[in-house]
């Protein structure tokens, strides 16, 4: 009997078959997926089939889900063609060829790549931060292949054509956002603009001369002692903090902070800012006072030690950014305007651990004018 059902089910199997197609009533479990639509999907939940986008992708780089701490781009390098020669300085890469043959070098330095392996197809690529690293097409066809960063390395729906327009991307971001020869890009202790005591009741002599005078003064006595003989020893802070990872960029991002911190203030400052900056504030919270309250909430809201930050991308958007420790919005492409420092030093003396007060009371000593003068 048991053979017979079997049979029966059997018939019935090819009896829908052949009504509905094989496809319909297919046993493979593995899912098609919808069509490819190539876009950035964003941090937004994502299923799709990672090998039917990729061998879709024909441009040299496509963004295709950029979150918070990752990214996932899909390259395609034309026959005879690369990825370029690079090295990202705090960020590990995976990379997988879903068709194609490649020669991968990576090195300690742009002219020493010692390490050479041959890819192909369904290879896995794994780059270490700080490695110099290239990727040459060797095939007859496309190298199809996606790759995947953390934290994201390209803006959010990036689309490079062609590898030309990735390079002159690539020039544009890292040019610099302020010159080398403005007085807050010094590696030498910052002189102040006005005496000890000018900025109270907002930030006290004593608190001026602890965080001036010792901690500053101890982070700008560590990095000349930290760079020595490094390929930092004679860069500007602002290369150093691109660049830098570790104790460097600990404690280049502290100065550099520092001194866009003590330069922003003016014993006549306060009021309101205006002009360009004004109208870009407006742009994004409404009013000044909202900003106010979303800056001073993103600090209070930050927790430990770090910097609350009014920035800008290369458009002219303006963000109110968080960055815990030395962390400074250049690392995300972002131009600094404002920063309040909320490392507990910096008013732990005047407001022991009340914060908030600390926040708001430093409104009435910001000179608009320096800060406009950043934007
Ligand atoms: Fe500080």
């Amino acid at each position: 009997m048991k053979i017979k059902r079997v049979k029966n089910e059997f018939f019935l199997l090819w009896i829908a078959m052949a009504l509905f197609g094989w496809s319909a009533i297919s046993c493979d479990s593995t899912p098609k997926g919808d069509s490819v639509l190539l876009k950035d999907y964003g941090a937004e939940p994502t299923v799709i089939n990672i090998d039917a986008y990729t061998m879709s992708n024909s441009n040299f780089r496509t963004a295709l889900w950029t979150g918070v701490n990752l990214q996932s781009t899909l390259m395609s390098i034309p026959v005879g063609g690369d990825v370029g020669l690079e090295k990202h300085p705090t960020t590990d890469q995976f990379l997988r060829i879903e068709e194609g043959t490649a020669q991968v070098v990576m090195g300690d330095t742009e002219t020493s790549l010692t390490f050479v392996k041959t890819a192909g197809t369904d290879f896995a690529i794994f780059v270490p931060a700080g490695k110099w690293h290239n990727i040459i097409n060797t095939g007859n066809k496309p190298l199809k292949l996606y790759s995947i960063y953390s934290p994201a390395e390209h803006p959010h729906g990036t689309v490079h054509k062609t590898q030309e327009e990735a390079e002159e991307a690539e020039e544009a971001a890292h040019q610099h956002f302020f010159n080398k020869n403005e007085n807050f890009m010094t590696r030498e202790l910052i002189q102040l603009p006005y005496a000890t005591n000018a900025l109270e009741p907002a930030i006290s002599r004593q608190t001026i001369e602890f965080h001036h005078g010792k901690h500053l003064q101890a982070y700008v006595n560590n990095l000349k002692n930290l760079v020595q003989g490094t390929e930092f020893a004679n860069a500007d802070l602002e290369t150093i903090v691109r660049e830098s990872d570790g104790a460097i960029f600990n404690n280049a991002g502290q100065i550099l902070n520092h001194n866009l911190y003590f330069m922003q203030f003016s014993p006549t400052g306060g009021d309101k800012p205006s002009g360009r900056l004004a109208q870009a504030i407006n742009a994004v919270w409404g009013s000044f006072e909202n900003f106010q309250k979303e800056f001073e909430a993103a600090g209070v809201g930050l927790f430990g030690s770090g910097w609350v930050w009014l920035a800008a991308d290369r458009d002219g958007k303006l963000s109110i950014t968080k960055e815990s420790n030395a962390g400074n919005p250049l690392t995300k492409g972002l131009k600094p305007i404002l920063t309040f420092d909320v490392w507990e030093h910096a008013y732990y003396l005047d407001f022991q651990n009340r914060r908030a007060d600390q926040l708001k009371s430093l409104w009435s000593i910001v000179d608009w004018k320096t800060v406009e003068s950043r934007y």
